[in-house]
């Protein structure tokens, strides 16, 4: 379906060619939408290790990309046309959204997302920090209200306190009046306590695995030897749910724990329940930096090193 912005207009997108290739900002055309889509145009997009793994073709398996693909999964921005059949949204509306890894589509200047997809923002956060919502903050709520039910008073260990995930993790596992232990180095882990951590390990200088015990839930973000040393930390009958790497079997059954990979899927109605849980509480974005689209390749080559403190965020205006 043409509209108004689609077609021979061009617009600035980061696409990656083919796996493995440094992603390049390009003049590419302005989608089209089809029956039930909304065109968007992009005030801002988060990143997350996800773009970096798709770049990278670790993802090839459950995510297999089209060449060209624009990256991206993560945006805020306002209604550039909804098409005639979408009731819900009018031009000019400031919506939220998570789109298909698959598809990606998010670091450019518009982009073409599914109507059952879109939210509202969020009030009490800016538009450009509603950005680093969707996957982070939809991950860690999955994880720890969904798959493992966190309960007030339960003991939560979150790895990586000051990443996307962790930061988000921290302030719901404390939403919910649970014991926040969380991991962090440098400056991550005043980051972490501000956030809400009741007890922050440097993960560099101490072993966790000394400092704690008897815990309901470990928020295992990292993998390898950190996630193996998780399972002494927990209580018999425990959880420790992995999103970097699935969680080992036999060491589960030989701690007597429950363990999940936890495959962060899009969901409309949970993307709401976390607009509306930061719009009743003081929940904040953590933001490590935010970068015009001109700085796009560099803001995803620090994504990659994997020592982000929260969001970063990438502005289009
Ligand atoms: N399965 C899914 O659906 C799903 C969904 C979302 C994310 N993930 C995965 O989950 C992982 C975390 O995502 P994210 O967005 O939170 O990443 P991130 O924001 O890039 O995490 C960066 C943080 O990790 C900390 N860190 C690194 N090594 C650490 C260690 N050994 N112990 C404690 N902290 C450490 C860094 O702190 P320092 O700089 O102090 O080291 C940094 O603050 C990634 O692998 C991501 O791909 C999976």
């Amino acid at each position: 379906m043409a509209c108004p912005s689609g077609g021979d207009d061009p617009m600035k997108a980061l696409r990656i060619g083919n796996y493995n290739v440094a992603p390049v900002v390009e003049d590419v055309p302005t989608p089209d939408i089809s029956p039930g889509e909304v065109l968007v145009r992009i005030k801002a997009a988060s990143l997350n290790p996800l773009d970096v793994k798709l770049q990278r073709g670790f993802m090839h398996a459950f995510f297999p990309l089209a060449f060209p693909y624009i990256l991206g999964t993560d945006l805020v921005g306002t209604v550039e046309y909804a098409g005639s059949d979408v009731n819900r949204w009018r031009k000019g509306d400031e919506v939220l959204a998570r789109l298909d890894p698959t598809s990606g589509g998010a670091f450019a200047e518009f982009a073409v997302v599914r109507d059952d997809y879109l939210v509202s923002v969020p009030k009490k956060v800016s538009l450009e920090e509603a950005a680093g919502i969707p996957t982070a903050a939809g991950t860690a709520w999955q994880a720890l209200f969904e798959v493992a039910d966190l309960k007030r008073g339960q003991r939560v260990l979150v790895h990586a306190g000051a990443g996307g995930v962790g930061s988000f993790a921290i302030q719901f596992a404390r939403s919910v009046g649970a014991h926040v232990i969380a991991t962090a180095s440098g400056t991550g882990i005043d980051i972490a306590r501000r956030l809400g951590a009741d007890q922050v390990i440097d993960y560099r200088s101490e072993n966790f695995v000394n400092k704690v015990s008897d815990i309901d839930v470990v928020l295992d973000t990292i993998g390898g030897e950190t996630q193996q040393r998780s399972f002494n930390v927990l209580r018999s009958g425990g959880y420790l749910l992995a999103t970097s790497a699935p969680p080992d079997e036999a060491l589960a059954k030989a701690h007597n724990v429950a363990a999940s990979f936890v495959f962060h899927a899009s969901d409309r109605s949970r993307l709401e329940k976390i607009v509306e849980a930061i719009d009743a509480s003081s929940l904040k974005v953590l933001v490590d930096q935010k970068v015009s689209s001109l700085d796009l390749a560099q803001a995803f080559e620090h994504q990659a090193s994997g020592r982000a403190r929260g969001k970063i965020i990438v502005t289009f205006d």
